[in-house]
């Protein structure tokens, strides 16, 4: 979604917003600018499409400034609905939604004010004209007092040269130090390697910068700055040798797995998570796509493992089920980001009525981690493709060792040992997936394609189906295999490609029935087992053997060659794997 860049120092400020920029764009967005102040004057330069159309900004004068990627919500991408919005002496950046922006912008054009775009943001520099006094960080407090919704703000002003002003309510920002001055961003990823310290603002907060220092502030009252070291991980964002950051994520499978191997099961939180489970009465899991798919999957993992019933939600209808909640529920929020709106509100609604809370998140300073009573990081590492999945099996690993603990704790052996595999099988899985590669031309010239699979293998089924969707855009369904005969049997047609995730013995010949039944109208059918007796049935057009594992882990490597197949039919389809269209790596707004 939307992202935030800003610097003030001693350098000029445009070199680096737009590099800044560049790093940003994994997020996923439709426009981009940069405002920069100098001889008293704000100058701004905006595009819609890639940031590097803002290139030729680079030359921008001034040490001071801000920029921002834009993923529209309120006005279509054009240039004049593109951030940074100038009014008067200032210019904004913004990320989030002003809800009430419409009556505000009602009052401003009674008063004559008019405006240059249709967008939520604009009106917020309209207001810190009409309310400033004088002093740039007065002014957008006063702003801030009458907006609702979510913000992260970043604002300069003609009067005030060499100061950037902030604030924050429900969007993530960052501040960072380093030797050229002071930086800030919506992601941490956008302040590597310039900054060695950063210092996350927290929900109602605002600061002051300048290029000698950093002012912060809760409302009104001054506080010191919480500076923390930039991890060594988060700086890392290369594509190290490979042709996209998908690729190079879903190589990095094994090693993520083997890392979070060594912490989980250790930590205080873990035990302390594990304690409030085994006393749980249930588990309630909210999550969004990917993330909801990895809720699916512990599902049958925590149910059968503990026998503690555990019910999977997405996030944004948890609230609406009006959900049944004591103080010995435990909801689990499981999300990438941490900054997922949706998944945020529903932790948040559980929260409030007396249910523990543990986020299982990737970025550890993101709101959902604040929000949350425990924390679990899945150490995936910095994902930048759009597509989640190294994070996708980083966050089974962490639900999978939370009920194979609590599974063990109840005097249920085996089960942590089987997980202990999974790096190698993993590493396994990576080298035999990349047989899919051949399989990409019959899926790059379908108008549909479908995955089925029984038991946990449905849940692959229906990752696998939203990963080609979302980065080849061929129009996909996942489904139970038993499903298929009760309606979506009827859009099989000759050369329709279905997809057969197979790893567990027992419901083996009841998935083959399906196969059969989608070979006899004509469909091309792939099979993902790993049950090599199967893998030579006739009639099938490829298969692909993948290890052995429990298999009620088998989400965690079945996943991989899907993963790979859509990367290749995104290729084959002429798409861009790392940013498909319309999508945001961080879904910021409910
Ligand atoms: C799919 C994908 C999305 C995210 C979803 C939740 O590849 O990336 O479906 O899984 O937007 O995001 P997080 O995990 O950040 O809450």
């Amino acid at each position: 979604m939307c992202g935030i860049v800003g610097y003030v120092g001693k350098r000029r400020a445009a070199p680096l917003l737009y590099a800044g920029l560049k790093k940003l764009e994994y997020r996923g967005y439709d426009s981009a600018g940069i405002a920069t102040l100098s001889s008293d004057m704000v100058w701004v330069k905006k595009v819609t499409g890639h940031v590097a159309g803002l290139r030729g900004a680079a030359s921008l004068e001034g040490t001071c400034g801000i920029g921002h990627t834009r993923w529209a919500t309120h006005g279509a991408p054009t240039e004049a609905n593109a951030h940074p919005h100038v009014y008067g002496r200032f210019a904004i950046v913004h990320n989030g939604i002003i809800e009430n922006f419409r009556s505000l912008r009602r009052m401003c054009e009674a008063r004559g004010e008019e405006f240059s775009s249709e967008t939520d943001s604009e009106v917020v520099a309209h207001l810190l004209e009409r309310l400033y006094r004088g002093d740039l960080l007065d002014a957008l407090r006063r702003t801030c007092s009458v907006l609702k919704g979510s913000y992260a703000l970043a604002v300069i002003c003609r009067d005030a040269p060499g100061a950037i002003a902030l604030a924050r309510e429900k969007s993530p920002l960052v501040i960072g130090r380093g030797k050229l001055g002071h930086f800030l961003a919506s992601d941490i990823p956008a302040l590597a390697p310039a900054c060695g310290e950063i210092c996350p603002l927290s929900d109602g907060e605002f600061a002051l910068l300048t290029g000698e220092g950093v002012r912060l502030f809760t409302g009104e009252r001054e506080i010191a700055p919480r500076w923390v070291p930039l991890a060594r991980g988060e700086k890392e964002t290369g594509k190290e040798g490979h042709a996209h950051y998908m690729e190079k994520e879903i190589a990095e499978i094994p090693a993520v797995l083997q890392r979070s191997r060594g912490g989980l099961g250790e930590g205080e939180a873990f035990s302390r998570v594990r304690e409030a489970v085994i006393r749980a009465d249930r588990i309630h899991i909210v999550a969004c796509g990917t993330a909801y798919h990895a809720g699916l999957a512990a599902k049958y993992a925590i149910e059968r493992l503990t026998r503690i019933p555990a019910e999977v939600t997405v996030a944004s209808e948890y609230r609406y089920l009006d959900p049944i909640l004591t103080d010995k529920t435990v909801l689990l929020a499981v999300s990438q980001s941490g900054e997922t709106a949706d998944t945020i509100a529903a932790a948040r609604h559980a929260k409030e009525r007396g249910a523990r809370v543990v986020a299982i998140v990737n970025e550890i300073r993101s709101t959902l981690a604040a929000l949350a009573d425990e924390r679990l990081p899945i150490g995936a590492g910095t994902e930048i493709a759009v597509a989640a999945t190294k994070s996708y099996v980083a966050q089974l690993a962490v639900l999978y060792s939370l009920a194979a603990s609590v599974a063990e704790a109840q005097g249920r052996r085996g089960y942590g040992d089987a997980l202990a595999e999974l790096p190698d099988l993993a590493r396994e899985t990576v080298r035999a997936g990349k047989a899919v590669a051949g399989w990409a031309a019959h899926f790059a010239a379908a108008r549909s394609a479908y995955f089925i699979g029984r038991g946990a293998d449905s849940v692959t089924a229906l990752e696998g189906s939203l990963k080609l969707k979302e980065i080849s855009y061929l129009p996909s369904e996942g489904y139970p295999a038993g499903e298929l005969k009760h309606g979506t049997l009827a859009l099989i047609e000759e050369n329709t490609p279905v997809v057969a995730v197979l790893t567990s013995e027992e419901l083996a010949e009841k998935t083959m029935n399906a196969v059969h039944e989608a070979r006899a109208r004509g469909a091309k059918v792939f099979l993902v087992t790993s049950l090599p007796a199967y893998a030579d049935e006739r009639g099938l057009t490829g298969s692909a053997v993948i290890p052995r594992c429990a298999d009620v882990y088998s989400p965690a490597l079945a996943v991989i060659p899907l993963q790979q197949l859509a990367y290749f039919v995104s290729l084959a389809r002429g798409c861009d794997p790392d940013r498909p269209r319309n999508l945001a790596k961080s879904v910021t707004v409910e």
